[in-house]
């Protein structure tokens, strides 16, 4: 059968058309993956801007649409899977409203789709023997959430930030370092940067978040703070030198990785997890994945199936389609908020 899924809640206006045999054990065949990205225009705010983000969504789809319709020759569909949330709401609508309209107009099923469960599936693209329970850990620009899975479409949220979102601490990081948006590959880049520190006052040392408390919960705001305050305790000539941005990058980037570790691994033993899976643009961080896999297997997706994109829908999409689920067109909604489980 032929998916096509389309993703827009926040600064990625993403199509995908997936061809897809089995039923138990599906192979995904990825006829069209596009991903038209922002980054370039959030840049100069350092952040997604949320309504020039929906004026871009409303140019880009109906051309990534029409691209993604070349490149598959013209596909006959079965499916649309769409994101409803959670994301930016006016962003999300862009895709919705799109989605139900070629629903109505080519008689077609739709399914909603949550945009977390979406990055907690793209690790099922090669894989369809997971071992449940399984551990999620999702970690995007908007989320970070630690989840009970027990099976595909059975979700519990143990903990999720307080406040600010892992992903979201690389982006201010980067922007009190004077470094570009998005923060979290130019920060990693920065980090893996080879450092030859003389200077012993440039050590830092930052704090570890809610990394000793009992529950699965978050907290990266605090961790900003800190970076904020180090920085502006620094003369100036010290704060804009390679040496002292490579510290920084390499203590923070440290610092949301062992908060991240020691919670999931937590919660695997406390849970009896067989498996743990991430997901989310964090996912796509090299030494979180590397540090991950020195202490435990994990499951997680090709970098750029990391990052927001509607292969990961349709791979959701194609799941609650098994299960028989029917949607009327005329009811789906975007929703901010939607939450798993
Ligand atoms: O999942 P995603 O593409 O969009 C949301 O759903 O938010 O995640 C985007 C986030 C951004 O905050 C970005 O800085 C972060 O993922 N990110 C990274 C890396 N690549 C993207 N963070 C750390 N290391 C990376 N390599
Ligand atoms: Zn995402």
């Amino acid at each position: 059968m032929l998916i096509l899924a389309i993703e827009t809640s926040c600064d990625d206006t993403s199509v995908a058309i997936l061809d897809v045999e089995g039923n138990k054990n599906p192979h995904f065949k990825i006829l069209s993956n596009l991903v038209s990205s922002q980054t370039r225009i959030h840049r100069k705010y350092g952040g997604v801007y949320p309504f020039l983000a929906k004026r871009e969504h409303q140019k880009n789809l109906p051309i990534v649409f029409e691209k993604s319709l070349k490149e598959t020759k013209n596909p006959k569909f079965d499916l649309i899977a769409v994101t409803i949330g959670p994301g930016l709401e006016p962003c999300l609508w862009v895709g919705v409203n799109f989605a139900k309209n070629l629903a109505k107009e080519l008689k077609l099923p739709i399914i909603p789709i949550n945009h977390i469960e979406a990055h907690i599936l793209a690790n099922f693209l090669n894989n369809t023997k997971t071992l449940f329970p399984a551990i999620c850990l999702i970690v995007s620009g908007g989320h970070t959430q630690l989840i009970l899975m027990e099976n595909i479409g059975e979700y519990k949220i143990l903990g999720e930030t307080r406040d600010d979102a892992a992903g979201e601490c690389f982006d201010k990081v980067a922007r009190i370092l004077g470094l570009e948006y998005p923060g979290g590959p130019i920060i990693a880049a920065k980090a893996a940067m080879k450092l030859k520190i003389k200077n012993e006052k440039l050590k830092i040392k930052l704090p570890r978040p809610m990394i000793n408390q009992k529950n699965y919960d978050f907290s990266f705001s605090g961790l900003k703070t800190a970076v904020l305050y180090d920085f502006q305790s620094r003369a100036q000539k010290i704060r804009q030198s390679k040496e002292y941005i490579r510290e920084m990058a390499k203590e923070v980037q440290q610092a949301i990785i062992d908060v991240l570790i020691s919670k999931t691994l937590k919660a695997a033993k406390n849970y009896k997890a067989k498996t743990i899976i991430l997901g989310g643009g964090v996912a796509a961080n090299q030494e979180l994945r590397k540090q991950f896999k020195s202490k435990v297997k994990i499951l997680v997706p090709e970098t750029k199936f990391c990052t927001d994109n509607a292969v990961m829908v349709g791979i959701a999409g194609y799941f609650h389609w098994l299960k028989r689920e029917k949607y009327d067109w005329q009811k789906i909604e975007a929703n901010a908020n939607l939450r798993l489980g």
